[in-house]
């Protein structure tokens, strides 16, 4: 389970969200038994991505079961990630050579942590590091029109953001990684569920409407943005899923009577029917999750229209917070 460490996080989310949906307790019993699995890697704070890991296991644990050891364990893990802020409040890319020298987008999903922990102990500390991380990091990866970086390099002595780079997409800095971008939403949306500061509602409009101007006719994104839709052999169902549940969530965070709640509603019920077609969903594809073409990059592709854990755990994630909005 844990050789692809970023991700294991979501198995045991996965458990925890099946426990919660169905009220079935075989399946909380599973993630306790799985999750001290996920445990040593607390101590590694320059591993930017233990947010991640410890978010989607111990503190959704916690906030499910209410388990104190729990969150004694996912606050170790965000106290070391704190400790780990580069100057300037970024977080270091430790999988890149010279990590310590660029902003990632995976950065706006880690900081999760530090929401979660502010939330939970009351600590101003946590929150404003998170905000703090989350403006360098967009200031170096959104644009204006809303097209996403991957990674920016930061000047070392200064903490200026200099030239963008790709990794996970096809044409370097031109391109848009379509899960990266997922990130970037779902994490701009975390900040206005418990900031309520405008400018993340603004940000997270800019980043959908970017986002929804690249997809495919079914709603679901090429692997890379910027491939034209109609030519995409392989699109990315998980980073619909992801995008997914970060709509109902913002809707969800929206008054009533406004007007882009019942657009985010829908654009999310959209996909979400989209998700759990037969195309998406079939009932034997080979593969070893639920939802396939959840497609990782190209170069670490292992079979076309594979399924991936973190898409199989948004999904479910959406379909919750689908019940929870009410639509
Ligand atoms: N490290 C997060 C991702 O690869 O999407």
């Amino acid at each position: 389970m844990l050789e692809d460490k970023w991700s294991s996080g979501f198995f045991i989310g996965l458990l925890f969200r099946l426990g919660q949906l169905t009220g079935d307790s075989l399946y909380t019993k599973e993630a306790r038994r799985w999750i001290g699995k996920i445990e040593p890697y607390k101590t590694q704070g320059d591993y930017q991505d233990i947010g991640f890991l410890f978010y989607y296991s111990y503190a959704l644990g916690y906030d499910l079961t209410g388990m104190e050891e729990y969150k004694t364990i996912a606050l170790e893990a965000a106290d070391q990630l704190f400790d780990s802020r580069l100057p300037g409040g970024y977080l270091e890319c430790s999988w890149l050579p010279e990590g310590k020298c660029y902003a990632g987008v995976d950065s706006m999903m880690n900081i999760q942590l530090w929401l979660w922990a502010s939330r939970v102990t009351g600590r101003e500390c946590y929150r404003a590091a998170a905000i703090e991380s989350a403006r360098i990091t967009c200031a170096a990866l959104v644009r204006e029109d809303g097209f996403t970086y991957e990674y920016r390099r930061m000047n070392p002595a200064t903490g200026a953001p200099e030239q963008p780079f790709n990794k996970n997409a096809k044409f370097g800095a031109e391109s848009v990684w379509a899960r990266g971008h997922a990130w970037a939403l779902y994490g701009t949306v975390q900040l206005y569920v418990w900031t309520r500061e405008e400018k993340w509602r603004i940000q997270a409009e800019k980043l959908s409407g970017f986002y929804l101007s690249r997809v495919c006719s079914d709603g679901v994104p090429p692997w890379d943005l910027m491939l034209s839709p109609e030519e995409t052999v392989m699109r990315d169902a998980s980073a619909a899923a992801i995008a997914c549940s970060a709509w109902f969530q913002f809707a969800g965070a929206l008054d009533s009577d406004d007007p882009l709640r019942k657009q985010f509603c829908n654009a999310a019920e959209r996909v979400l029917q989209t998700l759990s077609s037969a195309e998406y969903i079939p009932s034997s594809s080979g593969h070893e999750g639920l939802l396939v073409h959840a497609s990782t990059p190209l170069h670490v592709v292992q079979a076309p229209g594979e399924s991936q854990i973190w898409g199989d755990y948004f999904l479910l994630e959406a379909l919750h917070y689908s019940l929870e909005v009410g639509s």
